[in-house]
């Protein structure tokens, strides 16, 4: 007989402490009965980015209050749950850990199923959470340690089309907003001083535009923005129109590279309007969901976005990928470890480092 499944999913691998109860609903919607986020941006303003030891020590002593909170907030009992999901990496091992460690030990105490999440497949399925996505699409994933375009073939298949050669895009972003001073975390930073600056008033370069199919590059780009803000120290006038010029030449890279992604998706696939999703914290800016609607016009294509709540590391997402893998059966052992680095396709290239050829 079918039923109702319920997933208790926990999040620890940056530096959001995390916890959800999520429901798939008999029509395979899903329904999020809680969601709480306990982020640490007051621990790591003052470094101007994340200190893996502070972040750990913070997963440490919250995690229990948030799990606790997220029971209690969803008004269901442990007894209801059907299994319990954790990221189990990418990310950082001492943060994972935390997240991982408990999760197995409410798993293993309430004899439920143990599901390590990929990170990055929480971001991938996070659209989920709200409304039904059909395989395969083309996904876009941008945060704070990856830029990727994959096709989501299904639960567990991800073929990956392109890759960052260099940074993160919301790497990026965090460096531009501490060059320029404008606070911490970085990219909403970027994104409310872009909006008292001129975008066209400092030329910039992007990075690998015409060469390398949709590989990303940002290394460039922020090394430029380096360079001017030396030369306009204090002027604040010109710190907004660097960081509005920094996010106009993102979006022309995205707007360029995304449209050779598709050309890719399109040949090994035939759909007529393929599905283009743009996950992860980077997706959360408005200037770069405009940009992306206007794409999906010129480019025939849906886009969707997760709500703004779900671009950044949230548990919801993982609580969705943990009940999307039990149902294709994929649990995973009590004694399974944390992985720092976990491709969501095993087979792409690894595309970092020296000796690198475009
Ligand atoms: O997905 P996420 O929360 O964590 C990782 O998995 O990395 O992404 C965090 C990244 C950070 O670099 C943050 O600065 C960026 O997403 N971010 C943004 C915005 N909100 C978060 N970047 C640009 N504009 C935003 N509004
Ligand atoms: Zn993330």
């Amino acid at each position: 007989m079918e039923k109702k499944l319920i997933f208790l999913g926990i999040e620890t691998s940056c530096d959001e402490t995390a916890a959800s109860i999520v429901q798939e609903n008999l029509d395979g919607s899903a329904k999020v009965l809680s969601s709480i986020v306990s982020s640490q941006i007051k621990e790591h303003e003052k470094f101007g980015g994340v200190v893996p030891e502070l972040a750990a020590r913070s997963h440490i002593e919250n995690i229990e209050f948030v799990i606790e909170k997220a029971i209690k907030d969803s008004n269901i009992s442990l007894s209801e749950i059907d299994g319990v999901a954790a990221t189990a990496g990418p990310g950082l091992i001492v943060c994972l850990t935390v997240g991982l460690n408990i999760g197995k030990a409410i798993a293993g105490f309430s004899n439920k199923p143990f599901i390590a999440v990929n990170h990055l497949e929480g971001h991938a399925l996070s659209p989920g959470l709200e409304k039904k996505i059909q395989f395969p699409y083309l996904l876009l994933l941008i945060s704070g340690g990856h830029s990727q375009f994959l096709i989501v073939h299904d639960i567990n298949n991800y073929e990956q089309l392109g890759t960052t050669i260099d940074d993160a895009l919301g790497e990026a972003f965090d460096k531009t907003a501490k060059m320029l001073d404008l606070g911490f975390p970085g990219g909403p930073a970027v994104e409310k001083f872009s909006k008292e600056g001129d975008k066209k008033f400092f030329k910039l370069p992007e990075p690998i535009i015409n060469k390398a199919g949709c590989n990303l590059s940002f290394a460039g780009l922020k090394t430029a923005v380096l360079r001017e803000s030396k030369k306009i120290k204090d002027n604040k006038k010109l710190k907004y129109n660097l960081a509005a010029s920094f996010q106009y030449t993102v979006n022309k890279i995205l707007f360029k590279k995304t449209k050779i992604a598709i050309q890719e998706f399109r040949k090994r696939i035939n759909k007529e309007r393929p599905q283009l999703i743009v996950a992860g914290g980077v997706a959360a800016n408005q200037s770069v969901r405009e940009n992306f609607y206007k794409l999906s016009k010129e480019i025939n294509c849906i886009i969707t976005f997760p709500d703004v709540k779900y671009c950044g590391d949230n548990a919801a997402m993982i609580a969705w990928a943990g009940i999307q893998r039990f149902k294709k059966k994929l649990i995973d052992e009590i004694n399974i470890s944390a992985k720092s680095r976990w491709p969501l396709d095993p087979d792409a290239p690894y595309m970092k480092g020296p000796g690198l050829k475009l």
